[in-house]
């Protein structure tokens, strides 16, 4: 297979039309087949419920290239279920774990010169996504929905990579306690967007949201969950109903468990007890792990291991992670589905 011609190692997170998408269309009670197009427009009805009120969600996992030249995805059934949970919240007809694995294989396939080699860094993110479609004016339920994939190759999310990076703690929420936020769905995105801006422009990342009722506790670190490692060397993420359960995070817990003898707790991580952590690290499938160097709260900087260099428990998750995600590292069971 003839890859394309593209500097993989100086690709950003950013969109690249590649050559076939996925749609499937929910009409009368039921799916149809689904099919790849390569037309990456989709005409919708003015009055579609995604548009107005937010009727819809979406996934985001990767491809990757093994060293023997083979592809694989990564825990691609989390991500259908995920997704069955998002539908289920916002009242969209469910995609079958099935239907979602077999859409994201096609897309794979038939985009085999995009996704990038083994050793280049880069890998292809795949976004699965549902939407409520069709003759609308109301607040109900879409008449007709879409499920589609589509596929680019990618680079870090943050810039750097496994360089770290700082953020500062806003004082907006992006999901409510008993709300959205657990669903991976687009008014969470929407809600994030200006606190995001206002990390950046003074020089972050991005921000942190604390927990929407007390402000006490570390909740997510932009589109991208927490973790730290403690001085005593346990793998500590937050316990919240108002984060997304990240796919990223349950691996961890059983990579920190399992692979580097850690113990891995889900508990609350209070932002003033931030001294309890020798690291700290982002983790998403955009993100994958990204350090944190240190995280401005009212005024006060803390630092983690370093705001230069990565630490050695947050390398030696990163390269266990990545190297299952890449074949190099035996995945537990199930992990791992070879296109
Ligand atoms: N939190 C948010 C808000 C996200 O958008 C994502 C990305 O999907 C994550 C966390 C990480 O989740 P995952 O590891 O499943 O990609
Ligand atoms: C992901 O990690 O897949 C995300 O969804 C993060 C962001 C690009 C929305």
């Amino acid at each position: 297979m003839q890859k394309k011609d593209i500097k993989w190692s100086e690709l950003g997170f950013s969109y690249i039309k590649t050559d076939k998408r996925y749609i499937s269309r929910w009409k009368d009670g039921k799916w149809d087949d689904g099919q790849l197009v390569e037309d990456n427009m989709i005409p919708i009805n003015e009055g579609s419920t995604c548009l107005h009120y937010g009727q819809e969600c979406f996934e985001g996992l990767k491809a990757y290239s093994t060293k023997d030249g083979g592809i694989q995805l990564f825990r691609p059934d989390e991500n259908a279920k995920r997704m069955q949970k998002s539908c289920a919240k916002v009242l969209m007809p469910e995609v079958p774990v099935e239907k979602f694995i077999d859409a994201c294989m096609q897309v794979v396939k038939a985009n085999e010169a995009w996704v990038p080699p083994y050793g280049s860094g880069a890998t292809l993110y795949l976004r699965p996504f549902v939407i409520g479609v069709g003759e609308n004016i109301g607040v109900r339920p879409a008449p007709e929905y879409i499920f589609g994939v589509f596929c680019m190759p990618v680079g870090p999310y943050f810039k750097g990579g496994m360089t770290p990076v700082n953020f500062i703690t806003t004082d907006a929420d992006r999901a409510a306690p008993n709300g959205t936020g657990k669903a991976k769905v687009g008014g969470n995105y929407a809600a994030s967007l200006l606190s995001h801006k206002e990390a950046v422009d003074k020089g972050f990342a991005d921000c942190i949201y604390l927990d929407p009722s007390t402000h006490t506790k570390i909740d997510e670190v932009g589109a991208a969950n927490f973790f730290g490692v403690t001085k005593d060397n346990k793998f500590i993420t937050p316990h919240s109903s108002s984060i997304l359960p990240s796919i990223t995070r349950i691996s961890l817990m059983q990579v920190a468990k399992d692979y580097l003898g850690m113990e891995a707790i889900e508990t609350d991580v209070y932002v003033d007890k931030l001294d309890m952590f020798a690291e700290a690290g982002a983790c998403g499938t955009a993100a994958v792990i990204t350090p944190i160097g240190g995280i401005e709260h009212k005024g006060k900087f803390h630092v983690f291991h370093s705001e230069t260099e990565v630490g050695p428990v947050t390398k030696k998750l990163y390269d266990t992670l990545y190297g299952i995600q890449m074949g190099d590292v035996k995945a537990p069971e199930g992990w791992i589905y070879k296109v």
